[in-house]
């Protein structure tokens, strides 16, 4: 696969992961077991999108080793793997989350634009 297609399932995977966020939100704030089910699925796929092409990508710039940009973007990948968890029990927190879901998006966002150097 060449490095411009890398990219493109790079941002879909992206589009997808926050889809599914969102509608996990809604489907927890209504108690809907259909629509959990989906973006429980489509949330697990677009992590493996984005994780999949997001090496892919690495390999196709000729990255060796982890820079920590990347290292900084594979905790964000675990925060919004992990964030299901604070959808499903935080009943309160479900609108901040909705909030807050995007712009930690962003931080990722950011790093694969701009590559920052360490330190
Ligand atoms: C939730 C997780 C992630 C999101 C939302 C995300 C989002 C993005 C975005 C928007 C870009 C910019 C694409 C562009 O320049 O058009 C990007 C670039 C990049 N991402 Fe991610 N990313 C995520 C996780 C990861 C992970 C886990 C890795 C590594 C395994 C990764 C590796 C990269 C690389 C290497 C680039 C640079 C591409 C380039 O310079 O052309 N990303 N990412």
């Amino acid at each position: 696969m060449d490095y411009l297609t890398y990219k493109v399932l790079h941002l879909v995977g992206a589009f997808f992961l926050f889809s599914a966020l969102a509608g996990l939100i809604i489907a927890a704030k209504h108690s809907d077991a259909q629509a959990r089910k989906l973006g429980s699925i489509m949330h697990g796929l677009s992590l493996v999108v984005l994780l999949v092409s997001g090496f892919g990508l690495m390999a196709k710039l000729g990255i060796h080793g982890i820079p920590s940009w990347v290292w900084i973007k594979l905790v964000v990948w675990l925060v919004l793997g992990g964030i299901v968890v604070l959808i499903k029990r935080w009943a309160d927190g479900r609108t901040i989350l909705w909030w807050i879901i995007p712009l930690i998006g962003a931080i990722a966002a950011y790093l694969g634009v701009f590559h920052p150097p360490a330190g």
